[in-house]
Formats: C-alpha cells, structure tokens, sequence
C-alpha cells in the first residue's frame, strides 16, 4: 500500500491541476446540486470526470477552484503519493448516482460502483453511512432510508483507501407534513384515489377500446385501481390481454426510471463482461398496430396472439419495458439471457414473459423481454418465483 500525505491547499487561478510524481492520485469534489467526490490518476484527462471541462488537465498540486460554462464550481484536491501504487491498485472510482432522495418507508437504491484501472485485482467495496439513524448501508451499497434527514454514504476501496465516493442522501418522512421528495418508480399510480373507468366506453379523444373491466379474476392479490383509462394494483401499472392502455397514452419514450434503471443494469453487466444493449423499448399504440397486423398477415392471428401484442395490450407502450439485444429465440441460451434472468430484478426489472407461463402471461417465453417494476416488486416477484399475472392474481386474455 502505497502511504500518501496531503499537500499544502493553495488556490489556482486557472482550470489546471498537476502533480509531481505518475503515482498521486487526484481527488475532485465537484459542487454543483449535491456534492460529489471522484478520483483521478495524475495524467489522467479530466474530460473523464463529466462536471470538468474537457481541456481541464492535472498539472501542479494544490486546490483549485474551478467553475465551468455550466456554472459548476469545483474544488480540486491534489495528493501526492510518497511511493508508487502497487501494480493492480485501485486508482479511481465512479457511482451511477451521487445523490438521492428517500422517504422513510419506501424503496431502498444502490449505485453501481466502476473501480479503475479495470485490471485492478481487488475491486472490494467498503461502505458506511455518517447517520445510520437517516440511512444505512448493506456491504454492497443498498442504501436504505431510515428517518428523516441528511446524511453521507461512502464507499472506499479496500485496496486503496484514498480512493473514495460519496452519495448525499436525503430522506424525508412521507408522514411529515412538509414531506415531499421521493424516488418515484415507474409505473405507479398518482396517490390520489383513482375513479372507476367507465366500462364499455371508447376514449372520446381516441376512439381506443376503454381497458378491460377488472372483474375477470375476483381475487386480485392487491390494490386495484384504474384512473385514466389505466389500470394499477398496488401502484404497479398492469398491462397484458386483459388490461389494456388508451390509444392516447403516449410517455414518447422509457419512463426516466426506467431509463435510469437500465443505465444502471448495463453497468452492472459491463462489469461481468457482458453488453446489454435496448433493442425495443418504448413503442406507441400505433407502431403496435403496425408490428402486431404485419405478424398476423404472415403468420396468421392465432400464432401472432402468442408473440405479439394487439394494440394497447402491449407492455412496449407504457415506456417501462424494454427487449435487450435480440428479440429472438436465439437469445435464450446466451450468458446475457442467464444473466437478466440471475440479475435483472436487483434494478428494478422482471423477466415478464417467463418459461412455461405461456398459459397464465399469455405470451410465449421472452428471455429478452425485461418490465421495470421497481427494486422492492422486483425483487418480491423473483423471489416468488411467480410471475406478475400469478403474483397479482389477475388473468391475461383477450375479451374476444
Ligand atoms: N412481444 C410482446 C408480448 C409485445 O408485443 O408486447
Ligand atoms: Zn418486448
């Protein structure tokens, strides 16, 4: 382990950092909503740290005080190391996130960590929280919300102890009355009670078949409430055969969560060695048109019905959906199919389409076809082993 001493702070006047020495480290404490800290190894670019200005590059020792064309202020700190890093060291770390606000409650998150060099061979994570009375964090970086407030969760390399990240989380307590920043999830229903929808009624803006009565399965294992034309239980959009979306309903793209929870999915993967790319996500009422009648023209109705979803029963247009790299059944017997499948539920997702569900889902199996539902649902799904149709205890078939 290499020791390493602090330099004397000295301001800079300029966006350029050095460092005597190919083996000190470089931390950057970058303000701008939140507070975030990264390292760098001296050499490095600083266009490998988003918030610096790409021609900021590491040239003397110090602190600086740097502010960008997008107004971001950052203090940087140089730190020497007396002796040369051990070859395999961990020199760098990044987060998916750097912030995060909870509610007292709810759903607990988890950043991805990417250590640097990639060939370090010891990437072990330490991770702790300044208040575990606001948050507390597992030993691989779930945080969760306890009580209200602030407070800092760090996760330091074992290896390399000068090397750190740092996720500021807020927690609010829903029951406050001032209580108002929370994590949403995909897919949930506005808190408010949602009215009935009327049966039997096309959207008057559409000219969409209004969703499906929820009656066809009376023992629904949830909250069930439709507002909008949409149907919801337990705050979990629900589309299949039965429930359907209006024509209009139209998020143009991946929900932000669910986004978000992808980004964090490919990370993850990347760092198995494994590419998760979006191959088909969101999809509007109308491209389902499209796609569903060219599959019934080629292949009659009765085999389209099991692949392919009519319009408005497709999860493809609630933007909370996504199929990964090839939409095929040539994707079953790949490591990345294997790999949702293990993985995908820890961020937020379910495998929707499961093997041997066929009769309950609907659908023939789809090992690509991935449903952001939320870490806690996810992960209560998988470990069912149901799927959501047997979970919820609804059905999945057309009214025909
Ligand atoms: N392939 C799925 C079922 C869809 O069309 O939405
Ligand atoms: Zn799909």
């Amino acid at each position: 382990m290499a020791t390493q001493k602090k330099k004397k702070n000295s301001p800079l006047p300029l966006a350029t950092v050095a460092v005597f020495g190919a083996a000190a480290l470089v931390t950057l404490v970058v303000y701008d909503h939140t507070p975030r800290t990264e390292s760098m190894t001296v050499g490095e670019n600083s266009a490998a740290v988003s918030e610096l200005p790409a021609q900021t590059t590491v040239t003397t020792e110090g602190t600086a005080m740097l502010t960008t064309d997008t107004t971001t202020v950052l203090t940087t700190t140089v730190t020497e190391a007396t002796q040369p890093l051990p070859p395999g060291s961990v020199t760098g770390i990044s987060l998916t996130f750097y912030s995060c606000a909870l509610k007292v409650g709810g759903n607990r998150v988890m950043p991805i960590v990417t250590m640097t060099p990639e060939t370090a061979t010891d990437k072990s994570e330490k991770w702790e929280s300044s208040d575990p009375a606001v948050a507390t964090v597992d030993g691989i970086g779930w945080i969760t919300p306890v009580g209200a407030g602030k407070c800092t969760v760090k996760v330091t390399s074992v290896n390399n102890p000068a090397v750190f990240a740092e996720v500021v989380v807020s927690v609010t307590d829903p029951n406050a009355p001032t209580a108002a920043s929370t994590v949403p999830i995909g897919g949930t229903a506005p808190a408010e009670t949602a009215a009935p929808a009327a049966e039997g009624t096309a959207s008057a803006e559409s000219g969409a078949p209004a969703p499906a009565a929820p009656t066809a399965n009376t023992t629904v294992n949830g909250r069930l409430e439709v507002k909008d034309g949409i149907t919801y239980i337990d705050g979990i959009m629900i589309v299949n055969k039965t429930y359907s979306l209006p024509a209009s309903y139209d998020p143009g793209a991946l929900t932000p969560d669910a986004d978000q929870a992808f980004a964090m999915l490919q990370k993850a993967a990347k760092l198995d060695g494994l590419t998760m790319n979006c191959v088909s996500g969101y999809r509007s009422y109308q491209a389902q048109d499209t796609l569903y009648h060219n599959y019934v023209a080629r292949d009659g109705q009765a085999a389209a019905d099991r692949f392919s979803a009519r319009p408005g029963h497709s999860e493809h247009q609630t933007g909370l959906c996504l199929d990964v790299n090839y939409a095929g059944d040539a994707f079953h017997d790949t490591p990345e199919a294997k790999w949702l499948e293990e993985n995908s539920w820890k961020y937020g997702f379910i495998i929707r389409y499961p093997k041997g569900k066929e009769d309950i889902t609907g659908f023939k199996y789809e090992s690509w076809h991935i449903r952001y539902v939320g870490t806690d649902y996810a992960k209560l799904i998988h470990d069912s082993g149901l799927c959501l149709e047997e979970y919820f205890g609804i059905d999945s078939k057309y009214a025909e």
